[in-house]
């Protein structure tokens, strides 16, 4: 039997062995494959935040991991109104959007990096609404036990981002997340971090407990 053909054959069950999604990525090392979903909710493409999600993304995507990158400025995503349907019945929000691509995305994911600019010490309009609209997985579950990270540049840097990570850990925790870290970037002109190699080095850092 050709050499190709015997390895065709064993590799189906050398997967087996090791279980669904698990793989030996370039460094010889097994690993879960985790689906990575990150959602910018900067309205400028290629800015600080899209460049530093994609040097965390592309660094993970280097030890087998899968990605999905969306921008919530592409979506429609109306205010929570706290009409409380979704603590009921099927714990889905009714509301008329585009959120049920997002929650499709969301549900379908391991890992969620939530990436934001730093708007008046908090997150973006959009990056806002986003969670408030993550209120059904509050009786749903659906997050529990998923890491979630942050990435945020700024003008000022990691001290104007108090309140944003404070917040944010306490929102992932009440969702049963599991906060795995932030890039906190001090950057101001649109896409100036692509510049900054030490910046950068933190992004692509990010995930390196995954
Ligand atoms: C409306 C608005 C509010 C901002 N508020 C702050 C702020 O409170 N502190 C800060 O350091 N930077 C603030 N910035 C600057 C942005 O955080 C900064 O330019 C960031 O790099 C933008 O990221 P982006 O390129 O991904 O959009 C603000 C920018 C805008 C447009």
């Amino acid at each position: 039997m050709p050499r190709l053909r015997y390895y065709s054959l064993l590799s189906p069950l050398r997967n087996f062995c090791r279980g669904p999604g698990i793989v030996i990525n370039g460094s010889g090392a097994s690993i879960r494959v985790m689906k990575i979903l990150a959602l910018i909710g900067s309205p400028r493409k290629k800015g600080n935040t899209d460049l530093l999600v994609d040097a965390a993304l592309a660094e993970a995507a280097k030890h087998g991991h899968k990605w999905e990158k969306l921008y919530l400025y592409d979506y429609e995503i109306k205010p929570c109104v706290d009409c409380r349907v979704c603590k009921k019945g099927e714990l889905v929000c009714v509301l008329k959007d585009d959120m049920p691509k997002l929650y499709k995305a969301i549900d379908a994911a391991d890992v969620l990096i939530l990436g934001t600019p730093i708007y008046w010490y908090g997150p973006t309009a959009k990056m806002k609404l986003l969670i408030d609209r993550l209120r059904p997985y509050v009786a749903n579950r659906k997050l529990e036990g998923k890491k979630a990270y942050l990435v945020a540049p700024s003008e000022e840097g990691p001290s104007a981002c108090g309140p944003l990570v404070d917040g944010l850990k306490m929102s992932y925790k009440y969702l049963g997340l599991v906060y795995g870290g932030e890039a906190l970037i001090t950057a101001n002109e649109k896409g100036e971090v692509a510049g900054m190699p030490a910046e950068m080095e933190k992004a692509r850092r990010l995930l390196d407990d995954l």
